[in-house]
């Protein structure tokens, strides 16, 4: 169990680390906010419906995929005993399908999963022992590269690593070939990893997904705001903002802004500093990349592993890719 100072300790790091992209990322030209700040209580509630709408195509393609291909999957692996670890876990809700599956097939697998948040891994738990009182879950909480760190430590036993959800979307190229090869170097010849991509698709799919007629994705943007007024102090007038989306169809950014509607100035207490907004001037706040294979190919070759096999829905708007270390 933390002790009460180390979990305020970490509580005060978070509140740095946010100031601080804040002020960045304000005072940048153009203006720049983090997407990962996006995911406050309110954000993963907001999330959560994005994730049920019928525009947000990517939660079902992928249901899709582990649901069709939840046998090759195992084919893939090729071992009946691993470590299943999963990298940003959430809820867990699609990786129940290939829990659920491998359990049914008697394989030996111990699952874990690895989040930033105790709480959601509290849940994951508790609801995933309800279910099956006989899976071994050993959930890792804190930063993916400790966690693998950790996990590589304890056991040489195949690892089976999930990057689920088109998460990898939300990395710049170049992070995502860095992320991957630090993820690499956890990994052993044998051990595969399986990543989420959204795919590169007609642009109006693409848009309507991140541009719902219910405005839950700009809420769920602006909430960023309201969340920099709550925990910094600020006075943003939320409504003189709005959510804007564009998809470039040669390189395949989808991109997220938050513009300001009128002049205006916005002062953040906690970071004792005004912000001037000219009319129509936009903050930049999320990339959802959307790859195509040529491009899911490079990305590996760049990052030091070779594509096993791709796994595609059937209307080929998504894609879980399985690598291994070249
Ligand atoms: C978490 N991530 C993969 C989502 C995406 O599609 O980029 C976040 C999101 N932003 C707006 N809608 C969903």
């Amino acid at each position: 169990m933390e002790s009460i100072v180390s979990v305020n300790i970490e509580i005060e790091k978070d509140f740095c680390n946010f100031a601080k992209d804040v002020l960045t990322g304000l005072s940048q030209s153009p203006k720049v906010l983090p997407s990962k700040y996006f995911y406050d209580a309110k954000g993963d509630k907001l999330f959560q419906q994005i994730m049920d709408m019928p525009e947000y195509y990517l939660t079902n393609s992928e249901f899709e995929v582990l649901e069709t291909q939840k046998s090759r999957i195992l084919d893939l692996i090729g071992s009946e005993s691993f470590d299943l670890i999963e990298l940003g876990a959430g809820d867990g809700t699609k990786t129940k399908i290939l829990i659920d599956y491998f359990l049914h097939q008697k394989t030996n697998f111990c699952y874990a999963p690895i989040d930033i948040s105790g709480n959601v891994l509290d849940q994951l738990k508790q609801d995933l022992h309800q279910r099956w009182p006989q899976l071994c879950c050993e959930p890792v909480q804190g930063d993916y590269f400790d966690a693998l760190e950790n996990l590589s430590q304890s056991t040489d036993i195949k690892k089976v690593i999930l990057f689920l959800g088109a998460n990898i979307g939300n990395l710049q190229l170049e992070e995502a070939e860095d992320f991957l090869s630090h993820v690499g170097e956890y990994m052993q010849k044998e051990d595969i990893i399986l990543i989420g991509f959204d795919l590169k698709k007609d642009p109006k799919v693409i848009l309507d997904a991140y541009n719902d007629p219910k405005g839950i994705t700009a809420a769920f943007n602006l909430n960023l705001l309201h969340r920099i007024n709550r925990e910094l102090q600020a006075d943003f007038k939320v409504n003189q903002f709005k959510h804007w989306e564009t998809y470039n169809p040669v390189t395949g950014a989808t991109r997220s802004f938050i513009v300001s509607t009128c002049e205006q100035t916005v002062h953040i207490e906690a970071l004792d500093t005004y912000f001037h907004f000219n009319a129509w001037e936009a903050i930049d706040v999320e990339l959802s990349q959307k790859y195509d294979t040529t491009m899911i190919e490079n990305l590996a070759k760049k990052s030091g592993f070779e594509v096993v096999e791709h796994l595609f829905d059937r209307k080929g708007y998504f894609v879980d890719s399985v690598w291994r270390k070249k």
